[in-house]
């Protein structure tokens, strides 16, 4: 009989669940929403990024069953040659005038855009000096740009300045940060990290996965909410949070896109989205800019869900944004009340170690704008009763 040469795959998983930290997909039974049925269970959703709740907004189901039947439901090509679409080339269109830049480049996803564009855009002459809680696309484009990589602590903005200035002026240098951290819900200090590049000279890159459609006028992102149009040279974003639907895109000059039309390998070696993704997505865009109260719900849910977990004395950490976590520690510990939550009909994922640090193990809460105040303090009572049961408050 032939040997398991993946034997040792078991042995790693069988780790895991000692540790109490290994996790079965959990799996939706119907739409996604605020109120959902997730295995079997009917719970109040805090753990999707369906910020504005637009994936199963009208309009964009509309406009994307009309794709179907219009174009089809494939491009059957890579952008670079057969699959570039009318209809990929109006979403790039509208996508640069509403981050106000020259150009956009739409990739199949958040990831492949922070990982194609770091990747394509530095080499291994070149310097990445990078938040230590960037994504991990972030990550994995600077390692396969095989740039020099220097981390600063999290929102070290003189430990940034630092590095930078111990760098030869002539090096190329890319600064880049998050726009809100998708675990903690902080904002990137993109002011003084634009002073720093404008400075030094750095390439400034911001990945705005989920500030777009969540901070700045209309949802335009960071970038517009701190001020700093123009001063930003590589700007990411996804149409698979707040957008409702799925892709990345980078925003930026002319010449930045062209070149990533030549070298970002995700755009070059993988085909293009089906006319129906790039259809939602402008109705997306249609619908942040006619549908403003989305937002303003958004920041309501937020403020109101936020100051509940902090009077019941839960650790949310230094969250600016929808995104509120409750640290408790040790991964066993933040899985299993994720677990006691869910069966008091609350769904909020335990998130652990590799994606948090080993002692800062949580629960991730995201609240939306489609949330009534009723589903979120049922929530916060749901919360208070699991976390006296377990001795987090
Ligand atoms: C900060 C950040 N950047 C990028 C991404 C990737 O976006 P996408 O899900 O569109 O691939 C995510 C999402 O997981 C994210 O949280």
């Amino acid at each position: 009989m032939r040997r398991n040469p993946l034997a040792y795959l078991d042995a790693e998983l069988n780790a895991l669940r000692e540790q109490g930290v290994y996790r079965r997909l959990r799996v939706l039974d119907g739409e996604q929403k605020a109120h959902a049925t997730v295995d079997h269970t009917s719970v109040v959703n805090l753990s999707s990024n369906n910020y504005l709740g637009l994936t199963t907004h009208p309009r964009l189901r509309e406009r994307a069953l009309a794709a179907v039947r219009d174009l089809g439901v494939g491009s059957g090509s890579v952008r670079t040659i057969a699959g570039t679409m009318e209809i990929h080339v109006e979403l790039e269109r509208r996508l640069a005038a509403f981050k106000q830049t020259d150009a956009a480049v739409v990739f199949q996803s958040g990831f492949t855009a922070n990982a194609g564009t770091v990747s394509s855009i530095l080499g291994r002459d070149d310097v990445i000096i990078s938040d230590e809680l960037n994504h991990a696309s972030i990550i994995d484009g600077a390692r396969l740009s095989r740039a020099t990589i220097k981390v600063f602590p999290h929102a070290d903005v003189d430990a940034a300045r630092g590095i930078v200035r111990g760098l030869p002026a002539t090096q190329r240098k890319l600064l880049i940060t998050d726009g809100v951290f998708s675990m903690d819900g902080d904002l990137g200090r993109l002011p003084a990290l634009c002073d720093i590049a404008d400075e030094f000279g750095c390439v400034m890159m911001v990945d705005d996965a989920h500030a777009s459609g969540v901070f700045g006028h209309n949802g335009r992102g960071t970038v517009d909410h701190f001020g700093v149009h123009g001063r930003v040279d590589v700007q990411v974003g996804t149409l698979s949070k707040a957008i409702g639907a799925l892709g990345g895109y980078v925003a930026g000059n002319r010449a930045l896109i062209d070149f990533l039309h030549h070298r970002a390998r995700p755009f070059l070696f993988s085909t293009s989205h089906p006319p129906s993704v790039a259809a939602a997505c402008l109705a997306a865009l249609d619908v942040l800019e006619s549908e403003p109260t989305l937002m303003e719900h958004l920041w309501d849910n937020t403020r109101f869900f936020k100051a509940g977990l902090q009077a019941l004395g839960f650790n949310t950490g230094i969250s600016e944004s929808p995104i509120t976590p409750v640290i408790v520690g040790e991964g066993a510990m933040a899985m299993k009340l994720s677990d006691r939550l869910f069966a008091a009909g609350v769904f909020a994922q335990g998130i652990a170690f590799p994606t948090v640090a080993k002692d800062k193990a949580r629960v991730r809460t995201i609240v939306t704008a489609t949330h009534t105040r009723d589903e979120l303090q049922f929530a916060l009572d749901a919360f208070a009763q699991v976390g006296r049961e377990l001795g987090i408050i």
